[in-house]
């Protein structure tokens, strides 16, 4: 988990290959476990196949400022209803739907098509996919130029997201250490997060690690974000022998300096 964590890296060129059929039963079939896993309560996935004429109608609408991600293929997570909880559990299984894949050399990235017109959603996803936020592009990667130093994205240190107590107080990396957690929080780090924000903030209070997510500028948070690193906490931590599940917290807001942060959850450790 912590290669895979430090390798993963969001796929924007795809090969314009089907997948073949075998493969496609295992991702429906994976879609289906996962689905199952939370007794079908908060989220579908849904695979568009038929992705050129996806790509060609959200260009220009979708992804960062209009910027589509080209794939023969589209995840689509629907929500059942849309709470804090299914937000944070859908994206919570996306993540874990989008590490299997990669076991099965496929390549994703999440799409934010939240932005998209109802209208235009419902005639090229369907009426029923209409309200769906979040796509993820998926296909087999291009093969990479070896000889290319390619571009990553950059990542906070641990210092800049996990404290003690409180917002702001530093915590001592030989305390993380001594407890086993220096390596999770190095590695969480590698989560992808939407703009590439790490909006995770954790503290660590007696037994226990409480998830702050980070009002952005624009005063918005987004709690894909959490179900996000929810899913790399519990998986890292399994490593470790944690064996304790997130619990979701609803408190008021925190603010430290000019920033405000909202308490998502709790892990007992
Ligand atoms: C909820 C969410 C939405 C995202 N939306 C987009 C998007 O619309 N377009 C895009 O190119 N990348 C998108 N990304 C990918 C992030 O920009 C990327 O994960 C982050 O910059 C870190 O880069 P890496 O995945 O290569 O490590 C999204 C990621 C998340 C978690």
């Amino acid at each position: 988990m912590s290669n895979f964590l430090k390798n993963r890296k969001s796929t924007r060129d795809f090969k314009k290959k089907k997948l073949d059929n075998k493969t496609r039963t295992e991702v429906l079939e994976i879609f289906k476990d996962l689905e199952e896993e939370v007794n079908n309560e908060y989220f579908n996935f849904i695979l568009f196949e038929e992705g050129d004429k996806i790509y060609k109608s959200l260009d220009g609408l979708a992804g960062y400022a209009g910027v589509m991600i080209e794939s023969p293929y589209y995840i689509g997570i629907r929500l059942k209803e849309v709470t804090e909880k299914s937000i944070i559990t859908a994206s919570y299984y996306t993540e874990k739907l989008m590490t299997l894949l990669a076991n099965q050399n496929l390549g994703t990235c999440w799409v934010n098509v939240k932005d998209v017109d109802k209208y235009i959603k419902a005639n090229v996803l369907g009426e029923d996919n209409k309200n769906i936020g979040y796509l993820v592009a998926l296909g087999y990667p291009k093969a990479k130029n070896p000889f290319v130093q390619e571009a990553t994205s950059s990542r906070y240190g641990v210092s800049d997201i996990v404290y003690k107590d409180k917002i702001g107080n530093p915590v001592n990396i030989d305390e993380l250490e001594s407890r086993g957690l220096d390596d999770l929080f190095y590695y969480i780090r590698f989560a992808p997060s939407n703009y590439n924000l790490q909006p995770w903030r954790f503290i660590l209070k007696d037994d226990k690690i409480i998830l702050l997510i980070k009002y952005s500028d624009e005063g918005k948070t987004d709690l894909m974000d959490a179900g996000i690193i929810m899913y790399y906490f519990k998986a890292l931590g399994e490593v470790i022998g944690l064996k304790n599940e997130w619990s979701l917290l609803n408190e008021t807001n925190i603010e430290y300096g000019d920033s405000e942060y909202k308490p998502v959850g709790e892990f007992r450790l």
